[in-house]
């Protein structure tokens, strides 16, 4: 093959000479052989002659990390390894990809490959949501790259487009469906109406969920993917620690019930956004900044939101840009071959740097925008409650809201014999001023429960 094909598509790219070329490869190490692993080295293989047409130099597989021998991994015996670190040191390697997943030993491998120059691959959002200072400070320190399109939403590009389509733009707002396994949950549950303990059981039964859910329906899974795309959105270093979590856990059927009676449904969404600068502190022309609400919590979304249409484990992105308008992202965010397409258009990338000399575009964190509490932003809320069906009591819920500045929107009541459902709709509330209110209609001796608190996104108020 020539390498003048892989030339030709970079116009006036000058190719680092000698180094690399149709025979003298690109040497790939692979960390980890679960589903996406697996992938990535089928793709590797399969789409040789293409992968090395777009990079101009053969991208071959030097060996690939496993935790232990005793598999047939469909890969010659040759290339398989325990000792990742070895691996990662060969001088024939050249660019690794880590999916092996959380924090170590992926982030001393990671680190040893950047240190020694070797650009990085990984799909680890984890990693990234906590370590990416370290990371892209040691990148930067050997002029490596560090790609990770992978690491949020699976196949559906979204990192590039907030690293470099959009990097003329300012971003306002990020919201996302970015895990799969939850999203499977609640739209089972809104299409058949079963309760959440029979969902989970049936997602586990199907492959959708993992033996050990928690990291997916308690949203930490979310949680990290929304501080990397709130990092990537402002310029900002967001980390899972900065993020407000709920998970799905607490959703029952009458929640998916009373959101249908809405003409709503129910998401686990993650929400980056901008909002103004905090309240008592300076002024924006003062030099008060503006702050950065990155949330993730399960909410009703009018049917008509385009995010309601995304079903089963699919998920979907969409990015409010000042220039650009409202974008949106849609496509399978899980699963190997999916995965291992993010990794593969990355491995490219960074193939193509090496081979042309370029750079990835390193971290951006200039903009420093401070972190905004949960209680700060307000939102709309959805309260269920279960009351004594008598004169008088819808006037003492309303009036607990009233004495507590929340202002409602709509109420809606059925009655069951002498018990009656309540469901309230309010206007924008403060989240300390409905926990106020909710307390206080938990005490009164008419409501016989609050059955749930949900927020209600993207609607005008
Ligand atoms: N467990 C994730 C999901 C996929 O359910 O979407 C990997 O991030």
């Amino acid at each position: 093959m020539d390498a003048t094909k892989g030339e030709s598509m970079s116009e006036g790219a000058e190719v680092v000479p000698g180094r690399w070329g149709p025979d003298r490869p690109i040497g790939i190490a692979v960390l980890g052989m679960g589903n996406v692993g697996r992938e990535v080295v089928r793709i590797l293989r399969d789409h040789a002659d293409d992968l090395q047409s777009r990079v101009g130099a053969p991208l071959t597989l030097r060996g690939v990390a496993v935790r232990s021998l005793d598999r047939d991994r469909g890969v010659p015996a040759e290339l398989l390894t325990t000792d990742a670190e070895a691996l990662v040191a060969r001088p024939d390697v050249d660019l690794v990809v880590e999916v092996i997943g959380g924090i170590d030993p992926a982030r001393k491998l990671i680190l040893a490959a950047l240190n020694a120059g070797k650009s990085v691959v990984t799909a680890n959002k984890a990693l990234l949501a906590d370590y990416t200072g370290e990371l892209a400070a040691a990148a930067e320190r050997s002029r490596a790259d560090l790609y990770f399109e992978a690491a949020v939403a699976g196949a559906i590009p979204v990192v590039r487009p907030l690293i470099q389509s959009l990097s003329g733009d300012r971003v306002n707002r990020v919201v996302g469906i970015v895990n799969g396994t939850t999203n499977f949950i609640l739209s089972a549950m809104d299409e058949t109406g079963a309760d959440y303990g029979d969902t989970l059981a049936e997602a586990t039964r199907l492959g959708y969920a993992e033996a050990d859910p928690t990291a997916d329906v308690e949203g930490y899974d979310a949680a990290a993917k929304a501080a990397i795309l709130a990092s990537l959105a402002f310029h900002t270093r967001v980390t899972a620690a900065n993020v407000y979590r709920q998970g799905i856990a607490a959703i029952t059927s009458e929640d998916l019930e009373t959101a249908s009676a809405l003409d709503c449904t129910v998401k686990l969404l993650a929400i980056c956004e901008r909002v103004p600068a905090g309240p008592g502190g300076p002024t924006p022309e003062e030099g008060g900044k503006e702050r950065v609400s990155v949330r993730v919590y399960p909410a009703l979304i009018p049917r008509k939101h385009p995010l309601a249409a995304v079903t089963g484990a699919f998920n979907a992105v969409v990015v409010e840009a000042e220039n650009a308008g409202r974008l949106m992202f849609y496509g399978q965010g899980a699963g190997g071959a999916p995965t291992a397409s993010a990794v593969l258009g990355d491995l490219v990338m960074a193939a193509r740097n090496k081979f042309f000399g370029g750079r990835a575009p390193g971290e951006s964190v200039y903009a420093e925008l401070p972190i905004a509490p949960i209680g700060d932003t307000p939102t709309r809320y959805h309260v269920n409650l279960k009351v004594e069906d008598r004169p008088g009591v819808l006037a003492k819920v309303a009036g607990e809201f009233s004495h507590h500045g929340v202002s409602i929107s709509t109420v809606r009541q059925e009655g069951h014999d002498d018990k009656a459902r309540l469901v309230v709709v309010t206007h924008l509330a403060a989240e300390a001023a409905l926990a106020e209110t909710v307390a206080a209609l938990s005490d009164m001796e008419s409501v016989t429960s609050v059955t749930s608190v949900l927020r209600l996104e993207g609607t005008e108020e």
